[in-house]
């Protein structure tokens, strides 16, 4: 028997010990140690024996398991340790390779959305400018779209917004958001001065044609602080608009116009042809975006005292820019999700904007 109960021992070692990985070693576990093992098997029997003999045997084939569960655990602690520095080896990754431009994902599959990547323009440039990023809901009170911007009930700039309106809650008709001028209020409601902020996002308009969308899309943007003039103003647009578009000498023209929310108000307008459509030469020029110095009414409804406070505003419209700058001559496929367009006018999602390489 004590032969016998070595022998077990010296076997399920010597197998243990030739495992290859932990998946063997693991159904040699379940032979030498399961249910069905012979010690196991052993045990059973013991019974069988004279009463006397067999508390002897019993401790001999306790033993014996003790000791192979014991090789067990010891072999699988190295088992493991070999098993993960396998892996560690074959799933090697060199994150210093550059990406591979064909990969799922990427531009040849697709690209990211023209509108998308001008916002992310936006958000880079005047980020660098000391800008944050201001978001608000696009559905409206009628408060924060109109009211509050100096826009009273009856103001004929209502007309010009073409509003939907949403069905009335306790009396008030909210409103789809006709620009992205009442996250102008919210901020300054929101955030004590000074403020610099843009706000890309989605605005309605009940208005449909090869140049206009019922959904389309605007950046707002404000600063508030103290002794803020019409040549911050001008400054900020002129170095904005000529590194969006890549052209260090855009002609830039600030035309006086009317907003109810700024005052002065300047339509800008930059330089091009309207006979080739090319940007920054060619004597033409083409109004891109209004602009202004926000309006003491404005500010007061806020709570900010516009004798301490002063500041401008801007907005324009994103698709426009983006059409310009990419020479995208119709507005309608940027709603369309074809692949194909998507494919043409898309931007690679491994070269995002840069301020270095530029935007
Ligand atoms: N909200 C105006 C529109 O949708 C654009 C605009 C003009 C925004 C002048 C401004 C601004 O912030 O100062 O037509």
């Amino acid at each position: 028997m004590i032969d016998d109960v070595a022998k077990l021992v010296a076997e399920a070692r010597s197998a243990f010990a030739s495992a290859a990985n932990l998946k063997e070693l693991d159904l040699l576990r379940v032979k030498h140690l399961g249910k069905n093992s012979l010690v196991k098997r052993l045990k059973g029997e013991l019974r069988k024996l004279p009463s006397e003999a067999i508390p002897a045997h019993a401790r001999l084939l306790n033993d014996a398991e003790n000791e192979i569960q014991l090789y067990f655990d010891v072999t699988r602690a190295v088992v493991a340790e070999t098993d993960l520095d396998a892996r560690l080896v074959a799933e090697r990754m060199d994150v210093s390779l550059p990406p591979r431009p064909f990969a799922p994902g990427t531009a040849a599959e697709g690209g990211i959305h023209p509108i998308a990547r001008t916002m992310e323009e936006l958000t880079t440039l005047f980020g660098a400018m000391g800008f944050k990023v201001a978001e608000g809901p696009d559905i409206e009170s009628d408060w924060h779209n109109f009211g509050a911007l100096n826009i009273p009930l009856h103001h004929p700039a209502r007309q010009d917004h073409d509003t939907f309106y949403v069905p009335a809650v306790d009396g008030r008709r909210p409103v789809l958001r006709t620009h992205t001028s009442p996250v102008q209020i919210r901020t300054m409601l929101n955030e004590a001065p000074p403020i610099r902020v843009i706000v890309p996002g989605r605005t309605y308009r009940a208005d449909h044609d090869a140049t206009h969308s019922p959904m389309f899309h605007q950046v707002e943007g404000l600063v508030i602080d103290r002794n803020i003039h019409l040549g911050h103003l001008k400054g900020c647009l002129i170095d904005f608009l000529r590194a969006f578009f890549g052209i260090a000498d855009l002609p830039v023209r600030f035309r006086a116009s009317y907003f109810p929310f700024t005052e002065p108000s300047m339509e800008v307008d930059i330089g091009w042809s309207r006979k080739t459509g090319e940007l920054g030469q060619g004597g033409d020029w083409l109004e891109i975006l209004g602009s202004g110095m926000v309006h003491p009414k404005v500010l007061a409804n806020c709570g900010i005292d516009p004798r301490e406070w002063q500041g401008f505003a801007f907005g324009m419209g994103i698709e426009r820019i983006t059409m310009l700058k990419h020479g995208i001559p119709d507005l309608r496929p940027f709603y369309e999700a074809d692949i194909r367009w998507l494919r043409h006018y898309g931007a690679d999602p491994l070269s995002p904007p840069s301020l270095v390489e530029g935007v």
